[in-house]
Parts: C-alpha cells; sequence; structure tokens
C-alpha cells in the first residue's frame, strides 16, 4: 500500500514536471516551414546552396519541343501561380521572422544570378484537348543547373509536364517582397502509385461548382489524379440526367441544386486539364433512396404487418423493369462521363426491407435463393454486366467482394472498413490473392476528425502493408481520401479535406518510407501556406505558426 502510495505521488510529481515544461514556450511556430520544399516528396533529389532569383514579371517558359494548347494554357496557369507566389507583406521586420528566415541575398556568395527561362520539353505530341487515363505517365525530370544551360523541365508525355510544372512552381519561395528564390536542384520524378483518389460526396450536402474547381486546384497542387465524383446518394440526387430528368426535379434538394449536363462536362475539362480523372460513381443497389422520388418502382416497398409502411429499401432486384432501367440509365452515364472506371457502389445494402416484402420472399422460393446476401449478389452481377457490356470497367466497395461475389478479373475493389475482422488489410490481402486490383481508402476518412493537427494518422497508413506477395502487392493500385459529407458543406470543404489528405497524396506518389512525420512536418506547414496563397483555405496543419502572405 505504502509502496504504492509512493508510486502515485511521484508519478503526480513527474506530472507536474512535464506540464511546466509544456509551459515553456519559445516564441515563433511550433514547428518552422521549410523553403522552397516539395509536396508530395520527389523520388530523387539533389540540391545545392547554389541559387537564382526569378523575378516574375521577367520569366517565361520556353517551349523546346512538342506543343499544344493544352500545354500552353497550362504554362499560363503556372505563370499566374509564379506571379502570384511573391509576398506583399515587409518579411524582415518583425523579429521572429528576422531570427528565423530572411537573409538578404544580392551579396550571399550562392547567388547564381537571375532565372528568365525555363525550357520545356515534351517528347510525345500531345492533343489541343485530351483526356488523361488510369495509364498515364506522369514521370519528369526537371533539372536547375547552375550553368545557366540545360535548366530544363522534360516529360515524354504532357502529364508528366503537369507534374514538373508544379514541382517547378514549388521549389520558388519568396524571399522578399518581389523576388523569388530557387536553389539549383537536380529532381527525376515519378508516383509510386497510379490512383491517387479524392472521393467528394455531392449528396448529403450540394457542394457548389466553384468549390468543386477549387477541390480540383489543390488536388493539382497535390499531384492527386483521381476526382471520385460520389454524386447521388439517400438523401439527393443532384445529377441532371438528359434521358430521366424527372430523377434531380424530384431527387435533388432544391431545383438549383443541381449538376446540368453542361457543369459537368466543365468539371470534366477542368480537370483533365490539370491531369485528374473524373471517375464517377452512381451508388447502387443501397444507397438510392432519392432515386424512387421520381421512380419508387425501382425500390423495394417495406412492409409492416404484411401491408406497406410506406418506407422504402433499397433497389428491387426482383424487377425486369430495374435493369432495363438501369441499362438505359448508364448508356447514358458511360457517354457523358468518359473515363474507362465507372463506381458501381454496391456497399452497405441493408435487408430488412428486402426480408419484409413478402413479393420479394416469393421471388426467392421461385428462382431458388435461400439468402439475402444471394439476393444481392444477383443485382450486382446484372448491374456488372450491363455496364460491361457498355465497355466500362468498374470500380465497387469491398462488400461486391467479400460477400464471396465472382468478379471479373479487371474489377478493382476499393477497400474502406477498417473494423471487419483482421482489418483492412485482410480483406485487401484476400482480395489481391484473388487476383483482384484494389484501392485503398480504409485508413483515409477525412470525416473522422481527431485532436489537434489531425493529418499524421493518415501519413501513418502504408497501403501494401497487408502481408502477401510480391504480385499482390503489384494490384494495389493506390487509394483515396474520402471526403463524406454529412457535415461538410461549401462552408469548410476547403479547410477539412486540406491539408490532411496531403497526407495521403504524399504516402500514394512518395518512395516508400520516404520521410518520416516531423520532416513531413515542416514541409506540410510550407505546403498548406502555399495553398492558403494559392487561395486554398486550408487549416493549419500542426499548431501554432504563421504564413506570410
Ligand atoms: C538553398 O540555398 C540556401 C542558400 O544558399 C541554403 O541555405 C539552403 O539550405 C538551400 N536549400 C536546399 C534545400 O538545398
Ligand atoms: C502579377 O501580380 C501583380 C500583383 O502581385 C499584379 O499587379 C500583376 O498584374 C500580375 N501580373 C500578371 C502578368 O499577372
Ligand atoms: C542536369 O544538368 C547537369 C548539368 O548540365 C547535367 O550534368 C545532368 O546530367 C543533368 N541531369 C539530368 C537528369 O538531366
Ligand atoms: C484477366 O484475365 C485475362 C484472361 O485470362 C488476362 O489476359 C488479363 O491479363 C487478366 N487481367 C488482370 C487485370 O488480371
Amino acid at each position: 500500500m505504502y509502496v504504492l502510495r509512493n508510486i502515485l505521488l511521484l508519478l503526480t510529481f513527474l506530472g507536474v514536471i512535464a506540464q511546466i515544461a509544456c509551459y515553456i514556450v519559445e516564441p515563433g511556430p511550433t514547428v518552422r516551414a521549410t523553403k522552397g520544399a516539395v509536396w508530395p516528396k520527389p523520388q530523387r533529389q539533389i540540391s545545392s546552396d547554389s541559387f537564382y532569383i526569378v523575378r516574375p514579371q521577367a520569366f517565361e517558359f520556353r517551349v523546346v519541343a512538342e506543343n499544344c494548347d493544352l500545354l500552353q494554357n497550362s504554362l499560363q496557369r503556372y505563370l499566374d501561380i509564379i506571379n502570384g507566389s511573391t509576398v506583399s507583406q515587409p518579411i524582415s521586420k518583425n523579429l521572429v521572422q528576422k531570427r528565423h528566415y530572411y537573409k538578404p541575398w544580392r551579396a550571399d556568395k550562392n547567388f547564381m544570378g537571375y532565372l528568365d527561362t525555363l525550357d520545356v520539353l515534351l517528347t510525345d505530341p500531345c492533343k489541343d484537348i485530351d483526356l488523361p487515363t488510369h495509364e498515364m505517365k506522369e514521370q519528369y525530370i526537371l533539372n536547375i543547373t547552375s550553368e545557366g544551360t540545360g535548366t530544363v523541365l522534360s516529360a515524354s508525355t504532357i502529364w508528366g509536364i503537369l507534374r514538373g510544372l508544379e514541382t517547378f512552381s514549388q521549389l520558388l519561395h519568396a524571399t522578399d517582397e518581389k523576388a523569388l528564390q530557387i536553389n539549383c536542384t537536380t529532381i527525376f520524378d515519378f508516383p509510386r502509385f497510379s490512383h491517387r483518389g479524392l472521393l467528394i460526396d455531392t449528396s448529403r450536402h450540394f457542394i457548389p461548382m466553384i468549390k468543386l474547381f477549387k477541390t480540383i486546384d489543390a488536388m493539382a497542387y497535390n499531384k492527386l489524379n483521381v476526382f471520385h465524383w460520389h454524386i447521388t446518394d439517400d438523401q439527393s440526387f443532384p445529377y441532371q440526367s438528359l434521358k430521366y430528368p424527372e430523377l434531380s426535379e424530384m431527387g435533388a434538394y432544391t431545383s438549383w441544386y443541381i449538376y446540368t449536363p453542361s457543369d459537368v462536362q466543365k468539371i470534366i475539362r477542368y480537370a483533365a486539364a490539370r491531369g485528374i480523372r473524373v471517375v464517377v460513381e452512381f451508388d447502387t443497389p443501397g444507397h438510392t433512396r432519392s432515386w424512387g422520388e421520381a421512380f419508387p418502382d425501382l425500390l423495394t416497398p417495406c412492409y409492416a404487418n404484411g401491408v406497406p409502411n410506406g418506407q422504402y429499401g433499397p433497389m428491387d432486384p426482383t424487377k425486369e423493369s430495374t435493369y432495363s432501367f438501369l441499362q438505359k440509365f448508364f448508356e447514358e452515364v458511360v457517354k457523358v462521363f468518359s473515363d474507362q472506371y465507372l463506381h458501381l457502389g454496391a456497399d452497405e445494402v441493408g435487408y430488412e426491407c428486402w426480408e419484409s416484402n413478402p413479393d420479394i420472399k416469393e421471388y426467392m422460393e421461385q428462382h431458388g435463393l435461400t439468402s439475402y446476401r444471394q439476393l444481392e449478389d444477383l443485382f450486382v452481377q446484372k448491374l456488372l454486366d450491363i455496364v460491361h457490356n457498355l465497355k466500362a470497367k468498374t470500380i465497387i466497395w469491398e462488400e461486391a467482394f467479400t460477400n464471396g461475389l465472382q468478379l471479373r478479373n479487371d474489377t478493382v475493389v476499393q477497400v474502406w472498413k477498417d473494423w471487419s475482422i483482421g482489418g483492412w488489410k485482410w480483406t485487401t490481402y484476400r482480395a489481391t490473392r484473388a487476383g483482384l486490383q484494389v484501392l485503398l481508402s480504409a485508413c483515409w476518412y477525412l470525416d473522422h476528425l481527431s485532436n489537434g493537427g489531425d493529418w499524421q494518422k493518415y501519413y501513418d497508413c502504408e497501403p501494401t502493408d497487408f502481408g502477401g506477395s510480391e504480385q499482390q502487392k503489384e494490384l494495389m493500385k493506390g487509394g483515396e481520401a474520402c471526403m463524406w459529407a454529412e457535415v461538410v458543406n461549401e462552408n469548410n470543404i476547403e479547410s477539412r479535406v486540406w491539408p490532411r489528405a496531403s497526407a495521403t497524396a504524399e504516402k500514394l506518389w512518395s518512395a516508400k518510407d520516404a520521410e518520416t512525420k516531423q520532416e513531413a512536418a515542416k514541409r506540410l506547414e510550407e505546403h498548406t501556406c502555399r495553398m492558403n496563397k494559392r487561395g486554398i483555405q486550408a487549416q493549419p496543419p500542426n499548431s501554432a505558426g504563421y504564413c506570410i502572405l
């Protein structure tokens, strides 16, 4: 007892000491930002102390090989970003800043002169309008040499050039009110995973176009390349269909909260210009209550005490009319969204309503179906066949796989459950062992908040850490951060997503274990200010700090 009390006293004492220690705080930011460091971290980078000064007004890109409108527009976009990267606030007066940050550059022995051009060397022909594909190559080389010649950004594809332009713009950092500094650097860079996505849910809350554009801008700043548009769900149906306009007329929250065909094309083109694919998800057979406002026959009426109780469950898998509707609907979707992949959802199908319905029961008896899971499989299989006949490839949430459905070998399984038995690792192990490609999201649910700067938990997740053979690991295609929108709308989407999704972006682009969290924190401090400077309302990543704007 006595010993125990002494131990407790000692622990209390240590606790008090620890608290006192915490109260000793230096002036200035908790995590000091890097200067001109790249996010996500390049695969290989050699930099030196020699540096140039870039004067935005005098700077230009020089296209030395292939050219097209897509390239020209990108160069103009980055000229604007570079011009906007200078700071308007005096940056060397404040004590904290002077102590830690800025030195006059003119007198520095490492100052090599002015950099007024960057050669852009694209070797494959590019098209004026082009759409990125899941096979796009994003590799590039950026060489800022100390000789002043051979300063070049080169890539075989326009997509590689886009990633390299982003890197170039990030190497530039303000050094006084008008000048940007760039260190001599050689970067050889390519993504670790080909699918690096962000899911945005536009059903739980409608997200206006302007916020979607900004989201896509920020994705480009983080080298993400798939905009996963979870466009409809139970709560609302904002997609305006050409064939079935009633869906959004009845199913959208209001007549303003819709995406017209022209809106959808704008998003696709805006994303493509930044090397980003738009993969749309129309989730079925669950998560479809909003479809039923215009077309109640698609859904299963739920029964109580032998009579319909006015509620509706998942789509009715027993009716031919359900499939002929979906056939026509997806014919349109495949044409409107030009990506090779469609996301079909197939998650979280509840069986209660099917169980209550006598017609469903009768159908199952007639067709020898002994479980509701078999009924679900029947639906998913028929839908997969419809979509495959339309020449689209499919992504589905993990349930279709874990339910034991026989999936075509080119189906991509998106793993999202972290609490299933064995967690995401076991699901991923099994799916890849079955020869299926996998996307990981389980670690990256942006709607799950924790205290303080909470990007670190996203940074801790390693996609290939699920056991399995090398062959299985090859089937891990990347992943997506998911922004479910129950409590997210236009007012907080930017700050909730950024810079938290930046952690996912780096895990998916950079080499395995490229960096520790301590190193990443400094770069993320700078990267967040960079996003702020470009108009993205990213929240502070770490703790106390400031940005110079
Ligand atoms: C860039 O150059 C400056 C000054 O010459 C040097 O202090 C800094 O460490 C260099 N940065 C990198 C990343 O090499
Ligand atoms: C560059 O930015 C300044 C303000 O920082 C602005 O006055 C000027 O018009 C911009 N120039 C170009 C070419 O965009
Ligand atoms: C970068 O430029 C330097 C100096 O011109 C040259 O030696 C080096 O080979 C170049 N590196 C790449 C990857 O192009
Ligand atoms: C799927 O199977 C076909 C035929 O066996 C094969 O040619 C193809 O490479 C497989 N695709 C994948 C992604 O495994």
